[in-house]
């Protein structure tokens, strides 16, 4: 697929994918979104050697700014969760990847743009980065997973209290709360983004998958998780892996993962 709105790089391992509609604020149109699931479903996870996923937006002010809101005009009540459910499915994709996400956020993150930050597995923000979920200001909610997974990430007070007002969190109380791991000089967010996934390219890739996907299970499957949690430690045991890193572990050597 050739992108319109997405600009994408593939280095040492890494894919950084920059939201690209700088004049819009990098908000999320339906271009954006089809390019958004097939950059999870196809393209990303075709790439030889990919340790990775960088998701950030193009310019100095935004990350997203949201859903693109002119695309609402007109939408009746089956059109519009459609909409939404499409939303929520692509996010997904992005919050089952089987490696790293890591959204390196550079300004506004706000609806849409804060929901497409919060499915990604991990979050590193610009010093003037601010998360929110205005939606109430137009009459909505938000529609692409925000009322859970702020609810996960900071708990049922703050997250009621944002999803209610339409307050802004700027980026120390976003890490202050939680829903952030790191906050950086403005213009550092790719460089520790990267970071965090060069630590994680050193390890297992198939425990690095099953770790995402046991812990995602928490949210999705209650008590049920635990059972996912034993089986899969199950299935790590039988793999290549496991057998370099005790072996590794034993000779006093770093371990050399083939990911099998
Ligand atoms: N959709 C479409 N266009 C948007 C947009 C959005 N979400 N956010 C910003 N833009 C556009 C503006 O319309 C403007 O375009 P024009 O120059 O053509 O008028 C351009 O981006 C620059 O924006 P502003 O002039 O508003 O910039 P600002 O610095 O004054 O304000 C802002 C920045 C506070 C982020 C403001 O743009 C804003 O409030 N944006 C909307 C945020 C929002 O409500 N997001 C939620 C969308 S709904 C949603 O996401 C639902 C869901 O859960 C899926």
């Amino acid at each position: 697929m050739d992108y319109e709105n997405l600009q994408t790089e593939f280095e040492d391992g890494i894919l950084v994918v920059k939201i690209n509609r700088e004049k819009a604020l990098n908000a999320l149109n339906k271009q954006t979104m089809l390019e958004i699931r097939y950059l999870f479903e196809a393209h990303a996870p075709d790439l030889d050697g990919l340790k990775g996923v960088i998701v950030t937006g193009a310019g100095e002010k935004a990350f997203v700014a949201g859903a693109d809101i002119k695309e609402f005009e007109g939408l009746d009540r089956k059109a519009a969760q459609a909409l939404a459910k499409n939303g929520q499915d692509i996010f997904f994709l992005i919050e089952n990847f089987a490696k790293p996400v890591v959204a390196a956020v550079n300004g506004y993150a706000l609806g849409g743009g804060c929901e497409l930050a919060m499915a990604c597995h991990m979050r590193v923000a610009g010093e003037k980065a601010r998360f929110g979920q205005p939606e109430v200001n137009l009459g909505l909610i938000a529609g692409y997973g925000g009322t859970q997974r702020l609810t996960q990430l900071i708990g049922k007070a703050k997250s009621m209290e944002l999803h209610l007002t339409g307050d802004m969190l700027n980026a120390e109380d976003a890490y202050r709360l939680g829903l952030v791991n790191y906050v950086v000089p403005k213009g550092e967010e790719i460089a520790k983004a990267k970071e965090i996934i060069e630590k994680t390219a050193g390890k297992a890739p198939v425990a690095i998958a099953k770790a995402i996907k046991a812990i995602n299970a928490h949210f999705n499957e209650g008590k049920q998780a635990y059972k996912t949690e034993h089986e899969l430690f199950g299935a790590l045991i039988e793999t290549d892996d496991f057998k370099e890193g005790v072996n590794a572990f034993v000779e006093k050597r770093k371990a050399n993962f083939t990911g099998k």
